[in-house]
């Protein structure tokens, strides 16, 4: 895999922070913060993405986006969104340090395996050592083998079983990566 990350996801707001990724055709792929405008094709990936059941409404797109401490980044192609990622951070009651997790990550299917998710996740996980995380988990369904590959590339491990995690009937994998 050949990554090159050019410019910062910590430069000043008004700022396009630029990820170039040379993977298949030579894709590049810009990531920004999320703006409310963006809200339609958020939720029209998610849905793209996610079975019924499984891919958020609209009232639980808005909530995950409104938590406090939620970061959202969009990743562009030309003008066009064509992925993002929604992550959280807490502080752990156990420690003084805080906790990040990965609400989602969706990448529309005509961009899947080009390289944005590893973009989206490297650049919030940046954002969340930021922010004083040293460690972040995710949920992901067992049958899920494009994003368990995906996680186990980017250093993610297997902490446990979630038994009938996903509609009262498909087991989940609570996974996490040290910081
Ligand atoms: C999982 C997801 C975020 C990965 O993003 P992506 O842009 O497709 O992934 P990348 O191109 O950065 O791939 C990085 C690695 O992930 C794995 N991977 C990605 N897509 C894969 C696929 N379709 N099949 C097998 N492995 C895959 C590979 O190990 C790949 O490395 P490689 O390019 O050397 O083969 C994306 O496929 C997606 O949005 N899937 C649908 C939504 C979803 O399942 N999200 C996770 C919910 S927990």
């Amino acid at each position: 895999m050949d990554l090159l990350l050019c410019g910062t996801l910590h430069g000043p707001q008004n700022r396009c922070n630029v990820f170039h990724s040379r993977y298949y055709n030579g894709c590049v792929f810009q990531l920004r913060k999320y703006q409310p405008v963006d809200f339609e094709r958020l939720l029209e990936i998610d849905q793209s993405c996610f079975t019924t059941g499984i891919a958020y409404s609209e009232a639980e797109m808005r909530y995950f986006l409104s938590m406090p401490m939620s970061i959202t980044l969009v990743g562009v192609r030309g003008a066009h969104i064509e992925g993002f990622i929604i992550a959280n951070h807490y502080r752990s009651r156990r420690s003084s340090r805080s906790v990040g997790k990965i609400i989602t990550i969706d990448v529309a299917p005509v961009a899947q395996h080009s390289g944005l998710g590893s973009v989206l996740i490297s650049g919030a996980e940046a954002k969340l050592q930021k922010a004083g995380c040293d460690y972040v988990s995710l949920e992901v369904a067992v049958d899920n083998e494009p994003a368990l590959k995906f996680y186990k590339k980017h250093g993610y491990t297997v902490l446990k079983v979630l038994p009938r995690y996903y509609l009262d009937s498909i087991d989940g994998l609570l996974m996490g990566k040290k910081l």
